[in-house]
């Protein structure tokens, strides 16, 4: 076993091939799903299928009780914690002309204080027990602003501070908190891009094509494992040279 990693988000797009890779890697994992229970268990069906082991709850990270009670559960269906992947994330693009307090607020509260929500149920045990890793994913939207997307600009930058910050509190401690930034990657997310715009971000990649769920989910891995203990604070991103 090569510990016990919570992530959330796990149940489709990047989320849920972090969980697999780890649980393919021989960690035992626990994901949230939001709603949609079958994706989940499908998910678990398919890691145990393959030999892994996984286990899911229902949570709502914007809910400081229900991330809460989330953690707790995760914590004693594993028998302990070692790792964080904070992953959940929505976007509400459009312009700030015509943003609504309700687009501002909804993607503030999943992928900023979300993150808070889920980290500080842990960060105590992790500092008591002088172990635990953390990975935040960010995005590309966090470094470089991009129109139409204020409100995911302002969370993704809001993690990157929030990083930096935790990573220098857990530093003496030996616990390592980095972020990591995707570009454009094949998701749910990105499919609601209209194709001809598709076509268009695709050639202003210095790579021209997107990332692969699959790409991210590696990086997380390496993040997660003992290669990358001296590796704290840092944003890394994976973007086919986007920002390069
Ligand atoms: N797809 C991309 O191109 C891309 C690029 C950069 C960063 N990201 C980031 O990667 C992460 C995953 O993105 P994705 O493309 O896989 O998205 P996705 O929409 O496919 O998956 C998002 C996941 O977050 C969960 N989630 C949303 N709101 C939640 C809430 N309130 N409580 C608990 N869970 C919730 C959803 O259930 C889903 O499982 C996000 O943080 C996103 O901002 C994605």
């Amino acid at each position: 076993m090569k510990g016990k990693a919570i992530v959330t988000g796990g149940s489709r797009g990047i989320g849920a091939s972090i969980v697999e890779t780890l649980a393919l890697e021989g960690w035992e994992v626990t994901f949230n799903y939001c709603s949609k229970r079958d994706l989940a268990d499908q998910l678990i069906e398919k890691i145990q299928e393959k030999g892994g082991t996984a286990h899911t709850f229902q949570a709502d990270v914007t809910d400081f009780e229900s991330s809460a009670q989330f953690v707790t559960k995760a914590r004693e269906a594993m028998g302990g914690v070692d790792a964080l992947v904070n992953n959940a994330g929505i976007t509400r693009d459009k312009s700030l002309f015509i943003m609504q307090p309700e687009d501002w607020n909804n993607v503030i509260n999943t992928n900023l204080t979300g993150y808070f929500n889920i980290t500080r149920q842990l960060v105590a045990y992790f500092f008591k027990n002088k172990k635990g890793r953390i990975v935040n994913i960010t995005s590309v939207s966090g470094l470089v602003g991009i129109a139409g997307q204020t409100n995911y600009c302002a969370a993704k930058a809001g993690i990157i501070g929030f990083t930096r910050a935790l990573a220098k509190e857990g530093a003496k401690l030996g616990i390592p908190v980095n972020c990591i930034a995707p570009g454009y990657i094949d998701t749910e997310m990105t499919s609601a891009i209209p194709e001809k715009h598709i076509q268009e971000i695709k050639a202003m990649i210095p790579m021209k094509r997107m990332g692969t769920t699959q790409e991210v989910a590696d990086l997380t891995s390496f993040l997660l494992s003992e290669k990358a203990g001296y590796i704290t604070g840092q944003v890394l991103t994976i973007d086919g040279g986007l920002t390069a």
